[in-house]
């Protein structure tokens, strides 16, 4: 194995250490404390888990934490009331919709319906043209995540070249957006792109976000190539009633020894998702209270 490990879990440490440090400043300095709504429709077990960690994770940093569960028959109507309420409420800077929503939700017109300023995902129209054109935007968190990872090894990403593969709005298309503004060569990839190996061949950076198991393989890389991972599979369980074993959308061992540097799976990515949903939070605090945006934690 050649390949730098990149280790997210410990710079998602690093960010939570900053933000924790912007948010005790905030409050001896303003007597502002940011707040994190966060909303969960139903009871999906992955989402809960998501969900929890949030919470603890927002008061660690010294936020106010507002969990919001509501039954999974929840109508449109008393959803789209809830975020009417958490729209005007001055306590909450950031709003989260947790998704997927239960299928009699409409997941576009929900998200739609947050207040873009306090729309810590990024999902929001607003947000996606804003950050299209250049414009002072929130930005996907695990986008932003990865963004400060490349950034991190690489100093400058400018003139390299960049493979993105998937183009969920979550990930891919964001990603894409935000590697072109620090001025990379972008390539989005997908299901359809033909000859996709001889495509990623050519990347100097690889984000790959498609949610198919070990997809990645090293063939597929140029020698030295910085692979950030973004896929959480869980393959089958080797034996009954086990669990499977959690691997990335790249195949680790054949990629790492290709690589120049890798995310591992756990301990790449995902932690900088949280991380930088705190980040946004704290941005959006700053933002809404005419301060100086919080350095190194936006894009
Ligand atoms: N479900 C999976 N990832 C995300 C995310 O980043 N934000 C929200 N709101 N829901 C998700």
């Amino acid at each position: 194995m050649n390949a730098q490990v990149i280790d997210g879990k410990a710079f998602a440490a690093e960010v939570r250490g900053k933000v924790a440090e912007k948010v005790a400043a905030l409050k001896a300095e303003h007597g502002i404390v940011p707040g994190l709504a966060v909303v969960l429709v139903g009871e999906d077990p992955a989402s809960q888990v998501y969900v929890r960690s949030k919470g603890k994770q927002t008061v660690e940093v010294g936020m106010q934490s507002f969990e919001h569960k509501l039954d999974a028959a929840t109508s449109e109507a008393d959803l789209l009331a809830l975020i009417d309420r958490l729209n005007n409420d001055p306590a909450v800077n950031g709003i989260l919709v947790q998704l997927p929503l239960p299928g009699h939700l409409n997941e576009d017109l929900v998200i739609n319906s947050i207040a873009p300023e306090k729309d810590v995902d990024g999902f929001h129209i607003s947000n996606v043209g804003l950050l299209a054109t250049g414009q002072k935007a929130m930005v996907p968190c695990t986008p932003l995540g990865c963004l400060m990872l490349l950034r991190d090894h690489f100093g400058s990403l400018s003139g390299k070249s960049a493979v993105v593969i998937g183009r969920s709005n979550i990930v891919g298309k964001p990603m894409a957006q935000l590697l072109l503004r620090d001025s990379c060569t972008v390539t989005i990839a997908h299901s359809r792109t033909k000859d996709i190996e001889d495509v990623v061949r050519r990347a100097d950076i690889v984000v790959a976000a498609v949610g198919r198991a070990e997809m990645v393989t090293g063939d597929w890389l140029k020698p030295g190539a910085v692979v950030i991972d973004v896929g959480i599979n869980r393959l089958e369980p080797t034996e009954p009633g086990g669990k499977g074993k959690l691997v990335g959308d790249v195949d680790y061992a054949s990629a790492a020894e290709v690589a120049g540097a890798i995310t591992p799976v756990p301990g790449g990515v995902g932690p900088m998702t949280i991380a930088c949903l705190l980040a946004n939070t704290l941005t959006a605090t700053c933002r809404v209270n005419g301060l100086d945006e919080p350095e190194g934690l936006t894009a």
